[in-house]
């Protein structure tokens, strides 16, 4: 088991925003995070990554208690969190937005890095000396996607990569998400889009307010009666 999160509660101020909830990721694998709004999903990713405190509960990394670390903790040990709404430095570059990506990494062997993640991404390779600000919202995102994946992480948290992207890149977003999973990273996706999360990820979790209700394979979770009336639009 890569991650396993066990019996974790959130609350922010008296509001609970997940409670006793407990999930896990294997290696290699990419698990959906489903439900509606306020559910708790991206409490319980930012609870991975350290964003908030646990009232109760433990996570593992790798077999280590985790529970108690900051976010930039994390990414030396391999896990690392693409933020909703991307977090961009608009006014740097591409390269440069690039480079701070390899700022908590140690070594120094950024210039490779970035040529791969490049090659992942042909669009940022023709825009790399544009300022992000001026990138499309696909782009922007393909470029928070690179960002995180500067830090090598064993594990990425995916907070909603395909918001607000239109349908082109929503596709392209998710075969990138195939391909990252492909080259050996475990993904962890937080995702609207129930139907293209499910169809991506080995596994599932279905949130409700506060607590997951139902977790399954993609595949099995996408024949849900359940799922399909609630997530998937009836059909
Ligand atoms: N910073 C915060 N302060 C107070 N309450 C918050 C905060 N962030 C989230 N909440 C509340 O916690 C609950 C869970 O929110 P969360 O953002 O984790 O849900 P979500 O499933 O990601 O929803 P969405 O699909 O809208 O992104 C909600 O009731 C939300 O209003
Ligand atoms: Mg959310």
């Amino acid at each position: 088991m890569l991650l396993e999160a066990k019996n974790i509660s959130v609350c922010y101020g008296a509001v609970k925003a997940i409670e006793d909830v407990s999930f896990n990721v294997d290696a290699c694998e990419i698990v959906a995070m489903i439900g509606p709004n306020g559910a708790g999903k991206s409490t319980a990713l930012k609870a991975v990554f350290g964003m908030v405190d646990l009232k109760s509960g433990d996570i593992y990394f790798d077999g280590e208690n985790i529970n108690n670390l900051r976010p930039d903790e994390h990414v030396p040990k391999g896990i690392s969190h693409v933020p909703e709404g991307r977090r961009l430095f608009p006014s740097m570059t591409v390269m440069e937005n690039l480079e701070m990506g390899a700022f908590l990494q140690k070594g120094n062997n950024t210039g490779a890095e970035i040529e791969k993640i490049l090659t992942l991404f042909p669009s940022l390779k023709e825009r790399r000396r544009q300022k992000a600000g001026v990138l499309s919202t696909g782009e922007q995102q393909m470029l928070a996607m690179g960002r995180a994946l500067m830090q090598k992480p064993r594990l990425l948290l995916a907070d909603e990569p395909s918001l607000g992207l239109s349908p082109s890149y929503v596709d392209i977003i998710f075969e990138k998400l195939i391909e990252i999973n492909k080259s050996g990273t475990s993904i962890l996706l937080v995702e609207q889009n129930a139907r293209m999360a499910l169809e991506v990820a080995h596994r599932g979790y279905v949130f409700e307010i506060g607590r997951i209700f139902m977790e399954d394979t993609g595949r099995n979770l996408l024949k849900s009666e359940e799922v399909k009336r609630a997530f998937l639009g009836g059909i």
